[in-house]
């Protein structure tokens, strides 16, 4: 079984990213799928979403070469989030010294892949990334390790230009380094039909990126209150609109 290389991008913060990544993972999971949420963002907010501590994982996946034993060792940072068939590889501000090794030994493009790729023998089904709001050299490896990509956009104000830059990378990356994946699509988040601007913002993106755009996701007060508990928004109110937005989001990254 091949296992699926998901990684949840943009360059800016506050527009969904780890939101989307752990209601995947999760969306993904209750659907019988194994996953493992690999948290590249220095901030460590997957581990704190999902009720656990930020640490060094990342660092180490990203440092450690692939002898047996470094392998080994890298595996003990899988750790099991107490939901079934979803892992994780918890991130802390270490990520930012990775990054620093990363580019200070000129580690190629395609060095996230050859990171993750201990992992593709073990039956996931998935492997997701979360990252961070800045271009240094760990975003765009992550990029380069996925086979598809998702590019959450808030939907608050006319904020698209974040999206341009990724999808110029995503070209850049496809046609000067051989990538071979593609963008899965751009997800519009914190999305409210009420509000003219949020309106005006869905509007731009489809008239920008047309058939690109993913069904929104709506403003939900509870996506962050859940957040701040550990819980997922699947477990803490799985009837609700965002809930029922992300399992279809799931649904829809299945097909692929
Ligand atoms: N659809 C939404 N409605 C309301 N709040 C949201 C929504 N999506 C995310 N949030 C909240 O907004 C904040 C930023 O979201 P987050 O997923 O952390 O963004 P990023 O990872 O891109 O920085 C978090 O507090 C999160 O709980
Ligand atoms: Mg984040």
């Amino acid at each position: 079984m091949a296992t699926k290389v998901i990684c949840i991008a943009n360059q800016k913060g506050g527009v969904g990213k780890t939101t989307s990544a752990v209601s995947l993972a999760h969306g993904l999971v209750q659907k019988g799928r194994r996953v493992l949420l690999i948290d590249l963002d220095p901030q460590g907010q997957c581990a704190t979403a999902l009720g656990r501590n930020p640490e060094p994982g990342v660092f180490h996946l990203l440092t450690m070469g692939d002898s047996p034993q470094e392998t080994t060792f890298v595996r003990s940072w899988v750790r099991t989030s107490g939901r079934e068939a979803l892992y994780y590889i918890p991130g802390d501000q270490q990520t930012m010294a990775a990054q620093t090794v990363l580019n200070a030994q000129n580690q190629p493009i395609s060095a996230i892949r050859t990171s993750i790729s201990r992992f593709f023998k073990e039956s996931l089904h998935y492997i997701i990334f979360d990252t961070a709001p800045s271009v240094g050299g760990i975003q765009e490896r992550a990029v380069w390790a996925s086979d598809l990509v998702i590019v959450p956009s808030a939907t608050e104000f006319l904020l698209s230009d974040g999206v341009s830059m990724v999808l110029l990378m995503l070209s850049i990356l496809q046609e000067k380094k051989e990538w071979r994946g593609k963008l899965l699509g751009i997800l519009p988040t914190f999305y409210d039909e009420q509000t003219p601007e949020s309106a005006a913002a869905l509007d731009d993106l489809r008239e920008r990126f047309s058939s690109s755009i993913l069904s929104p996701i709506h403003r939900a007060t509870i996506l962050r209150e859940c957040a701040a508990e550990g819980r997922t928004i699947l477990e803490a109110d799985p009837l609700c609109r965002a809930a029922k937005e992300y399992q279809a989001l799931s649904a829809h990254v299945m097909k692929f």
